[in-house]
């Protein structure tokens, strides 16, 4: 197990779901970084599909690879001193496809692979803002398009599962909110940009868990209560809208979120009193784009004296430089097991409740 963080010189694929991407980082710093997003092949099917993710992971890969290599100036594999790949959570189809590309191009440069949790590299993310120049250990809330997670992350990003969602993930209400007020893909940025437009005291939404005791959340009875709310209105002609339903619908969704968090700040945070007490909240995943959700969290850490470090945005989606990032603190995989790495759909952290740089 390794404590404080390399500073190789990584390139990481990332392939989990609907984006391939691939970057190149020395310690922290981007010199390498592509994104391709697959969004718009899947927008007419209503949601990823897994079979097309895949065959499009297969057509992409090589590009942006070669694409974020030369970006990095490196002109041969054997340069770098490592290879990251993410083996999951996500698509099995779609991980094999990155997972299969790194493992050849290691065994064909003799540059040591490490596999990252994709987890991992979201909580990593928050590492990746110059200015911010956070280290472990934080608290850290992950709220993406499949989970929505309350962490503890130490000084070796061990992280400890503290909370998780009950139901759907904040991201998948997000979605299937945009859906049911009839939005395109994808949904998230969609249903917020409506929202900023309406006004969220028209058709208020309560917000689920806020009174329980530990840090879970639960989103599907908001999703239901939209639902409602769009079907009454069809019937009753009421007179609010889109724009107002989809306020009303963010803000709730955003107080489900700052409700966990409150209560993990007053337990963990900096004046908790609690051994391992910590004194800053990483937001990140592809929730922490979220206007209102970055704005709100700034302020209650500020209520706990806390600091907030939101991911960068362009890091807050699924993308291959917190891969990179993740991969530094994580020890080279010995070649016989990089041979017979294999891609997962379900994080150990949910089995473990904790999950380790190995
Ligand atoms: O982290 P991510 O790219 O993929 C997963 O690992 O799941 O997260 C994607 C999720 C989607 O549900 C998307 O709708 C949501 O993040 N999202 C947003 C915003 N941008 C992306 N949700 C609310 N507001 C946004 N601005
Ligand atoms: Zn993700």
């Amino acid at each position: 197990m390794t404590g404080a963080p390399h500073n190789r010189l990584v390139l990481a694929i990332e392939s989990s779901c609907d984006e391939t991407a691939a970057a190149v980082l020395r310690g922290r710093e981007v010199l390498g970084d592509v994104i391709a997003s697959q969004a718009e092949l899947h927008e007419r099917f209503g949601g990823v599909v897994p079979e097309i993710a895949s065959r499009r992971h297969l057509e992409l890969l090589d590009v942006v690879v070669r694409e974020a290599l030369d970006q990095a100036g490196i002109t041969d594999l054997t340069e770098l001193d490592a290879i990251a790949v993410t083996r999951g959570p996500g698509l099995v189809g779609a991980l094999l496809v990155g997972v299969a590309g790194a493992k050849a191009r290691s065994w064909a440069s003799g540059v040591p692979l490490i596999a990252v949790d994709h987890l991992m590299g979201h909580v990593a993310s928050a590492l990746l803002d110059p200015e911010a120049a956070l280290e472990p250990p934080f608290l850290c809330l992950l709220a993406s398009g499949g989970h929505t997670l309350v962490l503890d992350v130490d000084a070796g990003l061990r992280v400890t599962l503290l909370g998780s969602t009950r139901d759907d993930a904040a991201g998948e209400a997000f979605d299937k909110g945009a859906r049911l007020l009839g939005l395109q893909m994808p949904g998230g940025p969609n249903l917020a940009a409506l929202a900023a437009t309406g006004d969220p005291g028209v058709v208020r939404f309560t917000p689920a868990m806020v009174h329980h005791e530990g840090f879970d959340t639960s989103f599907s009875g908001l999703k239901t209560a939209l639902s409602v709310a769009v079907r009454e209105r069809a019937v009753r002609g009421e007179g609010f809208s889109d724009a107002d339903l989809a306020a009303g619908y963010e803000v709730a969704i955003v107080a489900t979120l700052t409700g966990a968090v409150r209560k993990l700040l007053k337990a963990r945070g900096a004046g908790s009193g609690h051994p391992d007490a910590r004194t800053t909240l990483a937001v990140v995943g592809g929730v922490a784009a979220n206007t209102r959700l970055r704005a709100e969290m700034t302020q209650i850490s500020e209520q706990f004296g806390m600091r907030t470090v939101a991911t960068p945005l362009r890091w807050c989606g699924d993308n291959a430089a917190m891969i990179a990032a993740a991969a530094q603190f994580y020890p080279e995989q010995a070649p016989d097991i990089a041979r017979s790495l294999d891609a997962y759909a379900t994080s150990p952290l949910f089995s473990h409740r904790e999950l380790v740089p190995n």
